[in-house]
């Protein structure tokens, strides 16, 4: 009997720089997408890629998982400098990428879904079969260990909730060794307690060794997990903090675009909007969830 691969367990130590991007650019003709992003992510850590829609991020994943290739720059797994032509390439040096409506397929049941494709057999040539048992042993035992408990892994994945989706994708990556964990918003879809959820296996999959690289234009998921935060903006990464460095409103200010929302107000002002307090209010605390079309009373203030 075969059983597939799974992850040696943490052979990883943490803090080891497992991939790094140095003046990474990426055009589509005469759009730069990514202009001269450097950076890296280490094991055993949460790596947090911030920005607004349209700054870059799923291109930046796209190239660190083998979709795209870079314009220019250099790109390193493990020190070596790598070209990498497919995800397929990705994969195979543990770089594995969940994304958010793709990770699972719904009518599959759970344990296949945990498999996809490189289930456990038994015997050898004609008479090699699926080991369905172990299958379903193993996949129920390693989500157990992740902390989701599903006791019938018969199911179909589509009766999960959403964040237990992404757990059983997370679990997996996992599982068949991914060293580096890349997750394009895993939450901006679900509810604040079904992210809870997912935020629980970054941290779970952290804890294994794993590099998370970390997907969101959410700062207060951001925060509760992060080791590490990139803000990426019009192509460019215009912050590299270490958790040390931040504080929850310095991100929140970050991604409410902070002095381009200041400059906003200012204008929606003299069009006759709020007042002035109402502009300061909004450019110096409001994060891009709660920002108010108008007062925070729902009218506009006097
Ligand atoms: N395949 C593509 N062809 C042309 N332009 C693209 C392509 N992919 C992304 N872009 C452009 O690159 C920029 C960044 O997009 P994207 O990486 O999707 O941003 P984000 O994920 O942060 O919202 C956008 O201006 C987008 O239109
Ligand atoms: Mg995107």
């Amino acid at each position: 009997m075969s059983i597939p691969a799974p992850a040696e367990q943490p052979s990883i130590a943490a803090g080891e720089k497992v991939l790094e991007l140095k003046d990474v650019s990426k055009s589509f003709g005469s759009v730069i997408a990514l202009r001269d992003i450097s950076m890296h992510v280490e094991s055993g850590s949460v790596t947090c890629v911030l920005g607004d829609n349209g700054a870059g991020k799923s291109t930046l994943i796209k190239v660190l998982s083998g979709v795209h290739q870079q314009s220019s720059g250099v790109y390193t797994v493990g020190g070596e400098e790598v070209t990498l032509n497919s995800p397929r390439d990705a994969l195979s040096l543990g770089i594995a990428t969940v994304y958010q409506d793709l990770a699972t397929v719904p009518l599959m049941s759970v344990w296949r879904n945990f498999f996809l494709g490189s289930e456990p057999t038994s015997g050898f040539g004609p008479l090699r079969r699926l080991n369905v048992k172990k299958a379903k042993e193993i996949a129920r035992a390693e989500l157990l260990q992740m902390g989701i408990d599903i006791r019938d892994v018969d199911q179909p994945v589509g009766t999960l909730s959403g964040g237990e989706r992404q757990a059983v994708a997370i679990a997996r990556a996992v599982y068949f060794g991914a060293k580096v964990l890349i997750l394009d918003e895993p939450t901006s879809a679900l509810g604040v307690k079904q992210s809870g959820v997912v935020l629980k296996y970054i941290v779970q999959a952290k804890e294994r060794g794993v590099a998370v690289i970390f997907i969101t234009h959410n700062p207060h998921h951001a925060y509760l997990v992060g080791d590490r935060f990139f803000l990426l903006n019009r192509g460019r990464m215009i912050e590299n903090w270490e958790r040390s460095e931040v504080d929850l409103d310095a991100l929140v200010t970050a991604m409410a675009g902070g002095a381009e929302l200041e400059a906003l107000a200012h204008e929606l002002e003299s069009l006759g909007g709020p007042t002035e307090a109402a502009a300061e209010e909004v450019a110096g605390t409001v994060g891009p969830e709660e920002a108010p079309r108008s007062g925070p009373d729902g009218s506009p203030q006097a």
